[in-house]
């Protein structure tokens, strides 16, 4: 039973208006919101505690929508290589090395990495997905999890698909529904259709979202023509995969039946814009899906096509890049970033009244001290943020009201024991 006020800071509420309060007040109350506004007489009486948060930012918590979180065990292993060579010649064979235990604690590495720079709820897709979840359940974090589906097999017998409904039913909705769970199919071209069509009914019956990899790369779509003789999106919607629960990764090599089809199913889009740039995939159309009011959402990808899980990063990255290559600085606004960061990213993952700073909504919430050269002079607090900021500014991170770092401390992971013990694990897996 907690109450907390937070006062005096500049608060970026995420709201539909793009909302800036100066000397803001915050009240919480257990896990939600209970106020927003200026002070008033008698405020601080209100609560148990009072935080004065003079000359910090207090914003919504990053939202990363699509994260391979187990795969920090890869950072700056196998860089600068094409994706199909790096996903099929290094990568896969790798993770057939990996153990539990390894997953377990890349997981803890990539969630202490993204408590650190302010993101306060993930989706995943990978394989041991329970220790990912027990991971995510230690930390009080929350995230939306799928154990990654390769279907080559057409029948029920499929061991990942086991693991999927065992992790719906064991996970979805605990941790005071901090963990949701989901259907992965890691991309149409590593299925058959059947099995997709499969992965869709079960869906259908779990009535849970589905998360997949979607139109990354030219090379994609040619392996889906030739296997499928469709693109992706056509492939993806044909086997009933494509609906408003629907959280599509990358989306980048679309052409504009795709677009309609996305629009038309109320597809929520995943935005990669660095692993995009990195692996060199191309640049997604993300301007025009906004336009379309198509529901974009923003990721890292995973640790080792990024090489890091910086949502802060990726707000810029998805800015410039949409201004570069519609060769207009007007394209996409600090604004519209933010919302992609925060509540567009909550929606696709089907956590409810998450990602804004209004009351009613989950107190996730995250403190950055602005008490620095690269936030001066204080002209715009949002492009401070957006353009200048830096995400190892985050202080203090709270999750539905819980403390999970305060002024830069992690109270629910033991930070040296995650360094050690991800260390060992590589060593162990690159003998
Ligand atoms: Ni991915």
């Amino acid at each position: 039973m907690m109450s907390l006020l937070l006062k005096g800071a500049y608060i970026i509420t995420g709201d539909e208006k793009g909302t800036v309060i100066d000397d803001g007040y915050i009240g919480i109350r257990e896990s939600i919101i209970d106020y927003i506004g200026i002070g008033y007489e008698g405020i601080c009486d209100r609560y148990e505690r009072v935080w004065n948060l003079k000359n910090k930012v207090v914003m919504p918590g990053f939202v990363n929508a699509h994260n391979h979180s187990a795969m920090t065990v890869f950072r700056n292993y196998a860089d600068d290589l094409k994706l199909m060579d790096w996903l099929f010649n290094t990568i896969f064979p790798l993770e057939d090395k990996i153990t539990a235990k390894d997953a377990y604690w890349a997981t803890q590495l990539a969630i202490m990495e993204m408590i650190k720079t302010g993101t306060t709820a993930f989706c995943d897709m990978y394989m041991y997905m329970e220790e990912t979840a027990i991971a995510v359940s230690e930390v009080g974090i929350k995230a939306a999890l799928g154990r990654g589906l390769q279907g080559d097999i057409d029948t029920k017998d499929d061991f990942r698909l086991k693991e999927s409904i065992n992790l719906y039913r064991n996970f979805h909705g605990s941790n005071k529904g901090r963990i949701r769970v989901n259907l992965a199919p890691h991309s149409v071209y590593t299925c058959t259709m059947t099995y997709l069509e499969m992965v869709a009914k079960l869906a259908w019956d779990l009535n849970c979202e589905v998360q997949i990899h979607l139109s990354e790369t030219d090379d994609e779509v040619r392996k889906s023509v030739a296997q499928h003789k469709m693109t992706p999106t056509k492939a993806a919607d044909k086997a009933g995969l494509l609906n408003s629960k629907t959280i599509a990764a990358h989306c980048v090599a679309v052409n504009d039946n795709d677009l309609e089809i996305l629009v038309n199913k109320k597809v929520n889009v995943v935005h990669n814009p660095s692993s995009n740039m990195k692996l060199g995939s191309g640049i997604a159309p993300i301007k025009r899906m906004i336009d379309k009011r198509i529901n974009v959402a923003l990721g890292t990808d995973g640790a080792s096509s990024n090489n890091g899980l910086d949502m802060l990063t990726e707000m810029r990255n998805a800015s410039y890049l949409q201004k570069v290559v519609l060769k207009d600085p007007t394209a996409i606004n600090v604004d519209q970033v933010i919302a992609m960061a925060t509540s567009n990213g909550a929606k696709a993952l089907g956590f409810k009244n998450t990602g804004k700073i209004v009351t009613g909504y989950s107190a996730d919430i995250i403190v950055i001290d602005i008490e620095k050269p690269w936030y001066y002079p204080r002209h715009n607090i949002k492009s401070s943020i957006v353009y200048s900021g830096c995400s190892k500014d985050v202080e203090t991170v709270l999750i539905d009201g819980e403390i999970i770092m305060e002024k830069g401390q992690m109270l629910t992971i033991d930070e040296e024991k995650v360094l050690y013990e991800i260390q060992r694990a590589a060593d162990d897996l690159f003998l």
